[in-house]
């Protein structure tokens, strides 16, 4: 069996200045510089990209953007392309976080070219899927499961499939407090990984599937310490650095 490595990524969302955002990583920094084994990484508003990879430079910490469009140029208003994100030194970007399903009409159709463009500009996509409530409640988890994750990952070559990182963000879990078990985080952890290996066996070992909702210092490592967890997706707790180094030195921990 390979090993993958764990990760752990804060999602700022749209938080911190570029001011808010030196300060941060000035202080984090140190706390993220001994730490073995476990990748760690920053998803930072486009305004503090360039600042983040600066403060982080030479520290393996990962900065990667929130979003991306598939085109390198064009006449596509207010969006950022893959091109513009790799020049600032940026490692990877998330697509298709719920937020942006939810509020900002991102598809699965755009996802289907975001993720193969990504890849091809050597950037690390961290797809992002996940159930609403009603959905867990009338059932329909490996339903939805099962068309965002092919949806998205239709047009990337099976041998590059171990490339994407997946977080399994059930919705009802995001800002709520409301933390999923980690047997529930477990199963859909699973269930997405075999999901991957009905297009790739070699994939499914190799490919990494976080969690994210509501993961703090004091529930991480529960949820971490699950055979299909390969690290978390963290929101809130990823804007102080003493909780967000708590949550790594979960990681590190827990495997
Ligand atoms: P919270 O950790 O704030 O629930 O956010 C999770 C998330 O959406 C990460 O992308």
């Amino acid at each position: 069996m390979p090993e993958r490595t764990p990760y752990i990524a804060g999602n700022w969302k749209m938080f911190k200045t570029i001011a808010e955002a030196r300060a941060f990583a000035k202080d984090f920094r140190p706390r993220a510089e001994g730490v073995e084994g476990v990748d760690v990484g920053l998803c930072v508003p486009f305004t503090a990209l360039a600042a983040t990879v600066e403060e982080c430079d030479g520290s393996g910490i990962k900065v990667c953007a929130q979003n991306m469009h598939y085109e390198p140029e064009g006449a596509y208003t207010g969006e950022v392309s893959p091109p513009m994100l790799t020049e600032l030194g940026v490692n990877g970007v998330v697509l298709g976080h719920s937020e942006r399903r939810q509020y900002f009409g991102e598809t699965d159709r755009a996802l289907q070219d975001k993720v193969p463009a990504a890849l091809a500009a050597g950037l690390e996509p961290i797809l992002c899927v996940g159930e609403s409530e009603e959905e867990r409640e009338e059932g329909e988890t490996e339903r939805r499961l099962r068309h965002q994750v092919q949806e998205a990952l239709e047009k990337v070559d099976a041998a590059d499939l171990g490339k994407v990182v997946i977080a399994y963000e059930p919705i009802w879990a995001i800002g709520t407090g409301k933390v999923a078990t980690s047997e529930q985080a477990q199963d859909a952890i699973a269930f997405i990984r075999a999901l991957v290996g009905d297009r790739s066996k070699e994939a499914a070992e190799v490919v990494r599937v976080l969690y994210g909702g509501s993961m703090k210092p004091d529930n991480a490592a529960e949820i971490l310490a699950q055979p299909d967890v390969d690290g978390g997706l963290v929101g809130g707790a990823s804007l102080d650095p003493e909780s967000f180094a708590a949550i790594v030195r979960a990681a590190v921990n827990a495997k």
